[in-house]
């Protein structure tokens, strides 16, 4: 495995590779990022996996200087993994000079996750087509967990003709349904504990739209005053239209359940998918 921290040098050693898959990560590799390598294995003949906190998409009062930074362990991982390259751009690479062109993502990003991050997706949109362009991926994957982020990516992806295809990865989950994130190192072990609530929050929703409800906006409020009773601070549980996230009318029937909860100090997200695909 190579790990590379120069973009001709990347471009030196994958223009001969034939396809290159992409997984995108911050780092802190768990579980569920190597399960996205393994599909980026089974779609590409050579891997990338990128490595780079992106403080475009961090808000100032966020955890940007506390996320977690295991740069050793995760080359170990990926290396475990058969990955062939680690794109581990610096700062400086990345940023040279202040960025002032930015992916403006359509008035979806600003709903949900972009309600309460104001400029989020601009961050991400921005990083995935810089990491895109330094790494020319045929295959690019990201993780159904962070499901608004892989709805703009594959917008951004098809109004800008980007010839890169989008591969969804399911979310991996610990054994008690909580959906791994780097963020869930922040709980204590009580929060730990409590941590899986929103997961079965969402499926009692799940459940509800199942069994005939179709009152999303009740079925939102009635989760979120679950969570509120547990000692959460939610921001959101909403019903979407699993396509493009916009309210669901009566008759649409591929939809997706997303939330987002403050337990303690951390924030965590997740989502459901619900009915038809
Ligand atoms: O999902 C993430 O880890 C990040 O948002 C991404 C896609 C690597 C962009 O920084």
């Amino acid at each position: 495995m190579d790990i590379v921290h120069d973009i001709a040098i990347l471009r030196r050693l994958t223009a001969p590779a034939g396809t290159v898959g992409l997984v995108p990560t911050m780092g802190n590799l768990h579980a569920g990022h190597l399960a996205l390598v393994g599909l980026a294995k089974r779609r590409a003949k050579h891997v990338v996996t990128s490595i780079f906190v992106n403080r475009l998409q961090f808000a100032p009062h966020e955890d940007f200087d506390r996320y977690p930074r295991t740069f050793e362990a995760d080359c170990a991982k990926l290396a475990a993994e058969g990955v062939d390259i680690v794109f581990a751009p610096d700062e400086r690479l990345l940023y040279p000079e202040p960025q002032q062109y930015i992916v403006q993502p359509p008035p979806m990003a600003n709903e949900l996750e972009g309600r309460f991050r104001p400029g989020f997706f601009n961050g991400v949109a921005t990083v995935v087509l810089k990491l895109f362009n330094c790494v020319q991926p045929a295959v690019a994957v990201f993780g159904k967990k962070d499901y608004q982020q892989l709805l703009v990516v594959r917008g951004m992806v098809r109004q800008f003709d980007l010839p890169i295809e989008i591969v969804a990865g399911e979310t991996t989950r610990e054994a008690d349904g909580l959906a791994m994130s780097s963020r869930n190192n922040y709980l204590s072990a009580a929060e730990r504990a409590e941590a899986p609530r929103l997961q079965r929050t969402l499926r009692e929703v799940g459940a509800r739209i199942a069994a005939g409800e179709r009152d999303y906006s009740a079925l939102g409020e009635s989760a979120l005053r679950e969570l509120t009773k547990a000692g959460w601070k939610p921001d959101y549980v909403e019903v979407r239209r699993r396509a493009d996230l916009a309210e669901p009318q009566e008759t649409d029937n591929s939809l997706v359940v997303l939330a987002a909860a403050r337990l303690g100090a951390t924030r965590l997200i997740d989502n459901l998918e619900v009915g038809k695909t």
